[in-house]
């Protein structure tokens, strides 16, 4: 992993928000860089406009925002996704019944496998990927189970000027096949002929801020476009390696009835599945995006 110090000091220096305080929000940054918890809000109880301009603005500063103690119902989870946008379906996980806007995250003692294990950024394989997912754990093991984010801007701020010239105008292939195809068959969930597969660019523009963001991810992205393979390779893996770096992240500890409300715009994520033999589980609603640029 490359140290990002430079000839003076670090090569990627961050520079703090210094905007003016919130009025109806308290908000406690995890780090610098990504993450802050947000409190003073109930989300069992309707919002006001106000409240709802400085969620949207409290995501667009930290990228991931956290709640904590919040008791809501599905109905109530899906109604705050939805003061976000549409809701996105997911092309292959399970559902709660009737509800396929709210699905199932869960792992216990039986489990062959947790989701969200590797760095990835949520169903990048869509033509119009998601927005943003709002993760609700309800249970949670006695240790372990926490949620790493890394911030994307922060990823290709910390480029050097010679590779962010190189991946200028490039486009990436992003593919759900490898990601999807099996994995949900203990569930009972059937494979669909097809999953869902993408060219983007490999430096986005989040339509809210205007900032670049490195848009490619270990889960999905599978090969940069117009080059030859072994140079797809090796670029890849470098970008992968230095997203992966821990000044870009923060580690989220859940506990029961947290939130995690993240940006997939700027935003790549893994779960941690250190729990094993015990539970944990929530639900996840994912908030519809648009095409990357
Ligand atoms: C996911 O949505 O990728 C799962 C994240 C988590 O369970 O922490």
């Amino acid at each position: 992993m490359s140290s990002l110090r430079g000839n003076k000091g670090p090569r990627y220096r961050h520079v703090a928000d210094e905007s003016a305080p919130y009025e109806t929000l308290q908000i406690d940054k995890l780090t610098p860089i990504i993450g802050a918890e947000v409190g003073g809000i109930d989300l069992s109880k309707p919002l006001g406009n106000r409240q709802i301009d400085e969620l949207h603005r409290a995501l667009a500063e930290n990228c991931v925002i956290f709640f904590r103690d919040q008791h809501i119902t599905q109905d109530q989870h899906l109604a705050f996704g939805r003061l976000f946008g549409d809701l996105h379906i997911h092309p292959a996980a399970p559902a709660e019944p009737g509800k396929p806007e709210l699905m199932i995250i869960r792992a216990d003692k039986d489990s062959p496998r947790a989701n969200g294990e590797g760095w990835h950024t949520d169903v990048s394989c869509d033509v119009e990927p998601p927005m943003g997912s709002i993760l609700y754990i309800k249970q949670c093991p006695p240790k372990g189970g926490d949620t790493l984010f890394a911030n994307m801007y922060a990823a290709y701020e910390a480029l050097s000027d010679r590779m962010k010239a190189y991946l200028d105008g490039l486009t990436a292939i992003h593919d759900g096949e490898d990601a999807y195809r099996g994995t949900y068959a203990n569930l009972g969930v059937k494979d669909k002929p097809v999953y869902p597969r993408a060219e983007h660019p490999v430096i986005r523009t989040h339509p809210v801020t205007n900032r670049k963001a490195l848009y490619v991810n270990r889960g999905f992205t599978k090969r940069l476009a117009g080059v030859p393979r072994d140079e797809s390779d090796g670029i890849l893996r470098y970008l992968f390696e230095h997203m992966e770096n821990p000044l870009f992240q923060c580690r989220f500890r859940w506990r029961e009835n947290s939130i995690a409300f993240w940006d997939n715009r700027c935003v790549q994520h893994r779960a941690m599945w250190d729990y094993w033999p015990h539970t944990r589980s929530g639900n996840r609603v994912t908030v519809a995006g648009d095409k990357p640029y």
